[in-house]
């Protein structure tokens, strides 16, 4: 990177939701920003684990291993990992802005998922327009 980036200008920068920006790199790993409302879609990344943090709003995350379904429900702040292999689908009611570290490569909606309805960004992340 050859320039500072501000979080929040970043997050000013694009009103898409479900479609992860691009913030930096970090060896193998991409810092991943995302505006999301609704529900996401189920889905699994069978390789990898991924990081989550709320940085406004609530994020809740359900995940599910065969029949066992639970919740995860994040405040502002707050930091969770999903681990590999365990399907999950990220919603919000009112809206949350996310960071997320991602191995570089890696597909939102994961390596198995439902059908990806239009609203949904179907990515490997986009860069960041220049703030
Ligand atoms: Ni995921």
């Amino acid at each position: 990177m050859k320039q500072s980036v501000n979080l929040h200008s970043a997050l000013a920068s694009f009103d898409q939701l479900w479609s992860p920006r691009v913030l930096a790199h970090v060896n193998d790993y991409d810092v991943r920003v995302a505006k999301v409302r609704g529900e996401y879609v189920w889905h699994a990344h069978d390789d990898t684990d991924e990081f989550f943090l709320v940085i406004d709003g609530r994020l809740r995350i359900r995940l599910r291993d065969g029949a066992d379904e639970r919740v995860v429900d994040l405040e502002r702040g707050e930091v969770f990992v999903v681990p590999r292999g365990t399907e999950h689908r990220p919603e919000s009611a009112e809206g949350a802005s996310i960071l997320m570290f991602e191995r570089t490569g890696t597909l939102s909606v994961g390596d198995r998922h439902e059908d990806v309805p239009d609203h949904i960004d179907a990515t490997t992340g986009h860069p960041l327009d220049r703030v």
